[in-house]
């Protein structure tokens, strides 16, 4: 395979008809058979991955694509719609965010660990809302399963059912209950994950306010818990950045092993 196959493999088991913003290959590589994955990779495991004699190596978060990435979180708005949210309420909680991530990535150095893969000639690609459509689809599976066996499942059991992921037993983060208790009923429950980054308070409140009685984030800022925990409208279980990253993750590496690739993951992969 070459870096081209693998990208698309990664579109085909998301069922994403194109590459998304936050997606790229930066240096090209053919004939791959021995990957390096990551989440964060950095210039040392470039090196790394040049000494140890692999072939490309595969990141999870956006490198020199930080520049557009933010277009993803746009993505939201469908995510909502679907989950029931109108159009107009999903646009307005998408505005502000999408404004901010836009204006700051200005500020990355977007070439640090590239220009090192490039120099060093280690192919070198990422891999963001694919994997993270992965992750998304297979947790708001188990949670609308936990639901259809009971529909007056708590947010304890919700939090159980996400439990029999590997991943979140593995991981050293817990899966937790943010706003509302253990035997509160989760009524209409919401995965956001999957568009770039974390909705924040505003979609937080958007989907409450459209009927969504619990949310699931990866992880969200000690600002935006408190300004929703202020208003209590709604129930909040954050699952753990890291843990959540490899539920999307690992399937794929289990698929490229399926392709003869020999995959180490370094960074975050558990
Ligand atoms: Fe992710
Ligand atoms: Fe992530």
């Amino acid at each position: 395979m070459n870096t081209s196959d693998i990208m698309n493999l990664a579109l085909e088991m998301s069922g994403l008809d194109k590459l998304p913003d936050d997606s790229e290959i930066y240096v090209q590589g053919d004939n791959i058979k021995k990957v390096l994955f990551s989440i964060d990779v950095n210039d040392a495991d470039i090196m790394l991955a040049k000494n140890l004699g692999y072939d490309a190596v595969i990141n999870h978060h956006p490198l020199a694509s930080v520049t557009k990435a933010y277009n993803v979180f746009k993505d939201n708005v469908n995510l909502m719609v679907n989950a029931g949210v109108p159009e107009e309420a999903a646009k307005n909680a998408v505005h502000e965010k999408f404004e901010a991530a836009k204006i700051s990535s200005q500020s990355q150095n977007y070439d640090k660990v590239v220009s090192v893969a490039r120099l060093l000639n280690m192919p070198l690609m990422n891999i963001h809302q694919p994997l993270d459509e992965i992750g998304r689809s297979i947790m708001q599976n188990t949670v609308d399963n936990a639901l259809k066996r009971n529909p007056n499942s708590t947010l304890k059991d919700i939090t159980d059912a996400l439990y029999t992921i590997p991943e979140f037993k593995r991981a050293r983060t817990n899966i937790r209950i943010l706003l509302g208790s253990g035997d509160t009923p989760a009524g209409r429950v919401y995965v956001s994950h999957g568009a770039y980054t974390n909705g924040g308070y505003d979609i937080a409140n958007a989907c409450f306010e459209s009927g969504i009685n619990t949310v699931i984030y990866i992880h969200i800022s000690y600002a935006d818990y408190k300004k929703l925990k202020s208003e209590s409208k709604g129930n909040l279980i954050v699952t753990g950045h890291i843990a959540s990253d490899c539920v999307g993750i690992n399937p794929f590496i289990e698929k490229l092993r399926q392709h003869k690739i020999e995959v180490t993951g370094i960074n975050g992969i558990i």
